[in-house]
């Protein structure tokens, strides 16, 4: 199967596989990562409107500037269709990335309870004034990414409402924001979503590997997938993924080896663009070592390390010895 070539507004990209927005994941170092293996678009993680305003705005941003990571998105967070669409003008301004995403998915009750991320989708008309505020005064293309709603028709409406406001893609996580992350991705309330809409519609939930991939591909029609949280600690399942879909083969991998490399390489990319120290290093490392042979003895010793650097020399060492 050939991948199809995802358009966003006027950003084509070269294929149709996303890496999601993730907050304390989607760091630059992360993002360059999964594009060396073949994600197609990655978000930053989300960034507050209402902080980016009030800080000193570049500092306030880090890692939004770098040649390498293209095409990228910045996803906001925010309620307020003013300051949204006054941070999304600076960006715009100051970084020039290939797509701009609001957050309407957000069930965290730190989002929700200042009516940001999925309390947005209670709002209609709120939604249709953030994305046409947007969708005017940007030349970016405008994104939305929202839940389930509970009811089919409601998810419609308001999805047929964002369109209409302007948005040049939509995302829909199966879930509704009361399920937060249990239960099973809703295909078929994503597909019923993709077939309302005339704008690219990218299906996200539960796409773990090759199979699932395939599957919401398949089941929803979907113009693109968006990967999460499969990509922590494994980037290299956007290569597994894209070849599969291609070729109906999976690619014969040596998962131990492949997963430290990546840490090391992800340590160097860390390093390298200063982000070492505005990360949680032993929560990174533990995404990278999840179900290696001799994980347990190699996470039990990162707990018991106090700093980066330590963390750091324990899995280069790893590295070097495959346990
Ligand atoms: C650690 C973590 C952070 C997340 N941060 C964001 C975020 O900043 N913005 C957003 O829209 N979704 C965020 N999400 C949701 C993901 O983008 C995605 O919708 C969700 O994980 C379902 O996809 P998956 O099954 O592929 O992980 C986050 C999820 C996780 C696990």
């Amino acid at each position: 199967m050939k991948l199809k070539k995802l358009k966003i507004g006027r950003t084509e990209l070269p294929g149709n596989l996303l890496l999601a927005p993730m907050a304390d994941v989607t760091n630059l170092a992360f993002r360059l990562l999964c594009r060396q293996d073949g994600a197609d678009l990655a978000y930053t993680e989300m960034i507050n409107a209402d902080a980016l305003l009030n800080e000193s705005r570049k500092s306030f941003i880090k890692g939004l500037n770098s040649p390498e990571d293209r095409p990228f998105g910045v996803q906001l967070v925010g309620s307020c269709p003013k300051k949204l669409r006054e941070a999304a003008l600076f960006v715009e301004e100051e970084y020039e990335p290939e797509v701009i995403d609001i957050n309407m998915g957000c069930p965290a009750k730190c989002i929700t309870g200042a009516g940001c991320g999925s309390a947005l989708l209670n709002s209609p008309e709120l939604v249709r004034k953030i994305i046409s505020e947007l969708a005017d005064a940007l030349n970016t293309p405008v994104s939305a990414k929202i839940r389930l709603l509970g009811k089919e028709e409601k998810t419609l409406e308001i999805a047929c409402l964002i369109e209409k406001a302007g948005a040049s893609a939509l995302t829909v996580h199966g879930r509704t924001a009361a399920q937060m992350y249990s239960g099973n991705a809703n295909l078929m309330g994503i597909k019923a979503v993709k077939n309302e809409l005339s704008i690219p519609v990218i299906a996200n939930g539960d796409i773990k590997d090759e199979e699932s991939a395939k599957k919401t591909l398949e089941l929803t029609g979907c113009d693109g997938l968006m990967i999460g949280r499969a990509a922590m600690g494994n980037p290299f399942i956007f290569r597994r993924i894209r070849h599969y879909l291609e070729t109906g083969e999976k690619l014969e991998v040596e998962r131990q080896a492949r997963q430290l490399e990546d840490f090391e390489k992800y340590i160097s990319l860390l390093e390298k663009h200063n982000l070492l120290s505005s990360i949680n290093l032993r929560m990174h490392a533990h995404w990278f070592t999840k179900g290696l042979h001799g994980s347990r003895h190699v996470r039990e010793k990162i707990n018991s390390l106090k700093d980066g650097k330590a963390i750091t020399e324990l899995m280069r060492s790893s590295c070097q010895e495959k346990y």
